[in-house]
């Protein structure tokens, strides 16, 4: 915990949309009167049939929905496009950095739309109907953007899947969604090097399981040879030039879908957490406004993935639908060097920037001397996501970076939410180096014991949200049941956040992590059961147990326990196939930085596997082990220590 405080500078509360007294009367008129807080905001977006209902929400477990707007429709690309056609056609909606910095492209509102309304016919003409789902499988390009969109266009429900996981995660996704079509790119490019994307995406389609799909469709990207399925592939580009460039979007309602995207939880299989299209676009849109104090004519960069929720709601929806110019970068922060996110920010004249946590600390590492190469006066506001900054990061983030001028927006939330939901705004919050300090609008946020009480002032306990707000996720796909498992059964009558916080004397929120077996790498998301089940299906490993650890640029690392089959002999070849292994069966991010053979793990007598011991072990806190005499075999303790890779 740092002890520094950052007021809100008078030059930047000045020009802000929200002042610390305007934050005030909000957030009390938002949580006093939700329903005529969020009917007034409901109509920062186009409706096409205005909505007449504000808020339908239960969250009784025997009886939970969740709705907004409900009797509303609209579009969203619609909101994203053509409504800003006549004011800013002509304005530079998506700004695209390549892999290679001699790449750039600005591509105008009224250009978008024409690509996105081509594509848009063109997926009709593949047979994709309103609620069908299409995965996209795509870099950091601009027909990511133009994809998404066109999904949104005809009323097709997108998942897209993160370029870097690998096939057998892909086919998983796909089968579960039941994709009518997927797109892809011959190669994508990071850091130089191509990345196999369409040869992924045959081998996913080659697996038994994957029956739905009829159309591969296959963005030229690198120009790189690949195989080609006559049947089914097509070329992106050749059934663009051929579909209609007039588009009429597609009315859907508020609640109808708009995209599924999958994410780690601390049981089973990943679950496609579901939004749908009104609510959705209202809170993207206002959270990224008053976040990032977002202005006409500034240039937004956000470095996440679409790969991302944080793609999804702050690189298009959000920045989109206010009308902004984002950025879209496909390449990596160290290439060609450590200067490139500061040779990017000058080259376009960033005004807000926004990056993770992991990306601060390993350009840290790099040393100051490669944010002092570039320009960064355009710098307005900072901001980070995706897990807890720590206060040394951030100061260095402030300092260098932001020359002590630019606030840093730490914004807490999830794939779950949405949106962001606790935050500073800059104009109106003082800041705390680590903290996410306070929620945004309609949030409210409490602090619960085990029992599930609430504790009062300035405490600790499980993070939990008490009411709805419009941007929350309504299902998984496909599973209501594992939503109301996972979000509402823990504590009743509230939304389980997974995560532990403390809340200070001035009511700011510290996220802690999270309380369950969900683990943080380099801000990704990832289920140890995920990456226990991946090692458990290698032939020669009998059982697997999974624990984060400390680490100094990715947050957490993976630490990974395997028992090996009785006549299996550990070796470090074995070690390094098995690290290869679940890179296969996952993708390079679920990689174990640190695989120890353990002959025995500790259990209960009941046969529980005590992972507090194995995280204490992992991240050399042995002399912390707390009571092991409830272990059936108090003794494998000894031996997992004497053992131990994170020496
Ligand atoms: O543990 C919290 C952490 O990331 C989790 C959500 O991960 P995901 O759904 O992948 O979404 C990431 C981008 C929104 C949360 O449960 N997390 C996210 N942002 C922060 C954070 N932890 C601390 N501080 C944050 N600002």
């Amino acid at each position: 915990m740092s002890a520094n405080v950052y007021p809100v500078s008078d030059e930047i509360a000045k020009g802000a949309l929200i002042d610390k007294a305007k934050y005030d009367a909000m957030y009390k008129q938002s949580v006093e009167d939700p329903e005529g807080f969020w009917g007034e905001h409901g109509k920062r977006i186009d409706w096409i049939k205005p909505f007449t209902k504000v808020k339908n929400v239960s969250y009784d477990p025997h009886n939970l929905y969740i709705k907004w707007y409900e009797d509303g429709t609209l579009n969203v690309s619609a909101n994203c496009l053509d409504r800003h056609l006549e004011k800013r056609g002509d304005q530079t909606a998506i700004i695209f950095e390549g892999d290679d910095p001699s790449v750039s492209e600005h591509i105008t509102y009224k250009d978008l739309h024409e690509r996105v309304s081509r594509f848009a016919n063109a997926l009709k003409s593949l047979g994709v109907n309103k609620g069908d789902r299409v995965v996209i499988y795509l870099p950091m390009i601009p027909a990511a953007a133009v994809s998404m969109l066109a999904c949104a266009r005809i009323g097709a429900i997108h998942s897209i899947v993160f370029g870097g996981f690998s096939p057998e995660a892909l086919a998983g996704r796909i089968e579960d969604c039941g994709a009518k079509v997927v797109i892809t790119a011959d190669e994508g490019l990071r850091g130089g090097r191509g990345v196999a994307l369409k040869r992924n995406a045959d081998e996913a389609l080659s697996h038994a399981g994957v029956k739905s799909v009829e159309k591969l469709v296959v963005v030229k990207h690198t120009g790189k040879d690949i195989p080609w399925n006559d049947a089914r592939d097509v070329w992106y580009q050749d059934i663009c030039d051929a579909a209609s460039p007039d588009c009429p979007p597609t009315e859907v309602n508020a609640e109808d879908p708009l995209f599924v995207l999958y994410t780690s939880g601390s049981t089973g299989k990943p679950k496609g957490v579901l939004h749908t299209s009104g609510g959705y676009l209202v809170y993207a849109s206002m959270t990224h406004q008053y976040v990032f104090d977002y202005h006409e004519g500034d240039v937004y960069w956000c470095t996440a993935d679409v790969g991302w929720v944080t793609g999804h709601s702050y690189i298009v929806y959000g920045p989109l639908a206010n009308g902004a110019t984002t950025l879209m970068f496909e390449g990596v922060p160290s290439y060609p060097d450590a200067s490139r996110f500061w040779k990017v920010c000058e080259k376009h004249k960033v005004n807000i920037f926004y990056t993770a946590p992991t990306a601060i600390r390993a350009l840290m590492r790099e040393g100051a001397e490669w944010v002092e190469k570039a320009d960064l006066s355009s710098l307005r506001i900072l901001g980070s996501v995706g897990e807890p900054i720590n206060p040394e990061a951030w100061e260095w983030y402030h300092e260098h970076v932001g020359k002590r001028k630019c606030p840093i927006v730490d914004t807490w939330w999830q794939t779950e939410t949405g949106g962001i939901l606790i935050s500073p705004l800059p104009g109106a919050t003082d800041l705390k180096p680590g903290s996410a300090t306070l929620p945004f609008f309609g949030v409210e946020p409490a602090l619960l014991d085990h029992e599930g009480n609430e504790l009062e002032g300035a405490t600790e306990g499980s993070l939990v949200i008490k009411y709805s707000w419009p941007g929350q996720m309504r299902t998984v796909y496909g599973d209501h049941e594992r939503f109301i498992q996972t979000y509402f059964s823990t504590f009743a009558g509230v939304y389980t956040t997974g995560d532990g916080a403390r809340r200070d004397e001035d009511g700011y929120y510290w996220i802690t992590g999270r309380v369950d077996d969900v683990i943080n790498v380099s801000g990704h998301r990832m289920g140890t059961a995920e990456v226990e089940s991946a090692l458990v299906a290698h032939p020669k490993v009998a059982e697997a147990a999974v624990v984060g650890v400390p680490h100094d640029i990715k947050g957490q690392g993976i630490y990974a326990y395997v028992t090996l089959n009785a006549d299996e002999e550990p070796s470090d070849e074995l070690r390094a196939e098995l690290v290869k292994w679940v890179r296969k069966e996952i993708g390079p991010i679920a990689s174990p930085d640190y695989l120890q053979w353990s002959p025995g793990l500790p259990k209960t007598r009941s046969g529980k596997i005590m992972r507090r011991i194995l995280r204490k072990i992992a991240a050399n806190e042995y002399d912390q082990l707390g009571d092991t005499s409830t272990l059936a075999d108090p003794g494998v303790v000894n031996d997992l220590i004497d053992n131990r890779q994170n020496r």
